[in-house]
């Protein structure tokens, strides 16, 4: 699989690098299929101005390689936004957020004239929620989100760190990660979960999904066009 995200993330690249006008701003995206991008970005950045970052992490990786990191009320465009999905369904929907970074992820996506999800193979599914649906919460509303998401049906988790204290966002909030949730109208669901009081950015990437996404697999890199 780490063969497949290296794949993908060139194939990334080399579609930034052909299809965006030199001196651009790039979006760039969170985790390990992202990581893979920025790595094979960085081959090419004295084509870019530079780049607008969904999390600490991944400013750290652009810094590393050298690669400007623009605040967003800097930039006046993005032409392009790449990112990997934790599950992508066959109309482009995404569940995003296992690496904690949904909030910042799902603004810079929001601005983007592109949204390329880079992902391999077993993230594509029939309907998504096999993969705990992440939830970002301010951490008074917890319990409260919490039980309007038992009631959908769901079972929701508080995420915690490697020490077992609550797992703390880039923006200083925790996250409910919902089990057993069929997800089969995302769009409605996104906007349900959005409307209640507390949730700062629910996971589900399905009113600005993906506009392609570029699919690793053993046969190769496969273009899914939404
Ligand atoms: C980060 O918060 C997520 O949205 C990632 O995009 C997602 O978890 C995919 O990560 P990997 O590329 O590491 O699987």
């Amino acid at each position: 699989q780490d063969e497949l995200k290296r794949l993908v993330g060139q194939a990334a690249a080399d579609y930034v690098n052909a299809n965006v006008a030199e001196g651009a701003v790039i979006g760039v995206g969170t985790g390990s299929t992202a990581n893979c991008f920025i790595d094979a970005l960085a081959a090419q950045k004295h084509r870019y101005r530079g780049a607008v970052s969904s999390s600490v992490a991944t400013t750290a990786r652009l810094e590393q390689h050298g690669i400007k990191v623009f605040d967003l009320n800097e930039v006046e465009s993005l032409p392009v936004y790449v990112d990997g999905a934790d599950e992508i369904d066959p109309k482009g929907a995404m569940i995003k957020g296992g690496g904690g970074a949904l909030t910042r992820e799902k603004i810079v996506a929001s601005v983007a004239e592109v949204f390329v999800c880079i992902a391999d193979a077993s993230k594509r599914v029939p309907v998504l929620g096999g993969f705990p649906l992440p939830v970002e919460v301010l951490p008074m509303a917890r319990t409260a989100i919490g039980r309007r998401l038992t009631a959908l049906g769901g079972v929701p988790v508080l995420r915690v760190n490697a020490q077992g204290a609550p797992y703390i966002t880039d923006n200083g909030n925790e996250i409910l990660d919902v089990k057993h949730l069929a997800i089969h109208d995302p769009c409605a669901l996104e906007a349900q979960i959005n409307a209640w009081p507390g949730v700062v950015t629910v996971g589900l990437f399905a009113s600005r999904g993906a506009d392609f996404c570029l699919l690793g697999s053993d046969e190769g890199v496969q273009t899914l066009d939404y």
